[in-house]
């Protein structure tokens, strides 16, 4: 009898692996199989890129293809909604839309949080007086 298994198989993917670096996000870099959509990746491996509907319809998702923009597929039609053909000569696409064959960077714009007001003052509590350093008494040594 033979009882030895192959080890996780379910986690092994038959497809070679490419290497997205998530550049807005200090460039992470990490591996996917070929033929991945970019934002699954991203959201799989925590890459950043901004989303709300992963379909194509919201546009939050559009980045830019610094490097190996070769290595991605053709443009989709719900791409052309939300972006030129300028920005496509410039590299954006849709994350949700786009599957990657090769290496690739890729940015974004970081999208400011609309629950929160653009800048955030830190305000001191009423009961916690402004902390003052009380000056260091520096003995005047000789
Ligand atoms: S996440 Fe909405 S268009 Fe890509």
């Amino acid at each position: 009898m033979t009882g030895t298994a192959p080890g996780s198989p379910l986690m092994q993917s038959d497809r070679p692996m490419i290497e997205i670096t998530f550049l807005t996000n200090g460039s992470k870099v990490v591996s996917a199989p070929e033929n991945s959509n970019l934002l699954r990746v991203s959201l799989r491996e925590k890459g950043g890129i901004p989303f709300k509907c992963g379909g194509g319809l919201c546009g939050t998702c559009k980045c830019r293809i610094e490097q190996g923009r070769e290595s991605t597929d053709a443009i989709k039609p719900k791409e052309r909604r939300h972006l030129t053909d300028e920005q496509f000569a410039q590299g954006y696409r849709m994350a949700c839309q786009t599957f990657v064959n090769g290496d690739i960077s890729v940015s974004w714009e970081p999208q400011a949080d609309p629950a929160r007001p653009p800048s955030i003052a830190v305000r001191p509590t009423a009961a916690a007086p402004a902390p003052t350093a009380p000056a260091a008494s520096t003995t005047d040594a000789e």
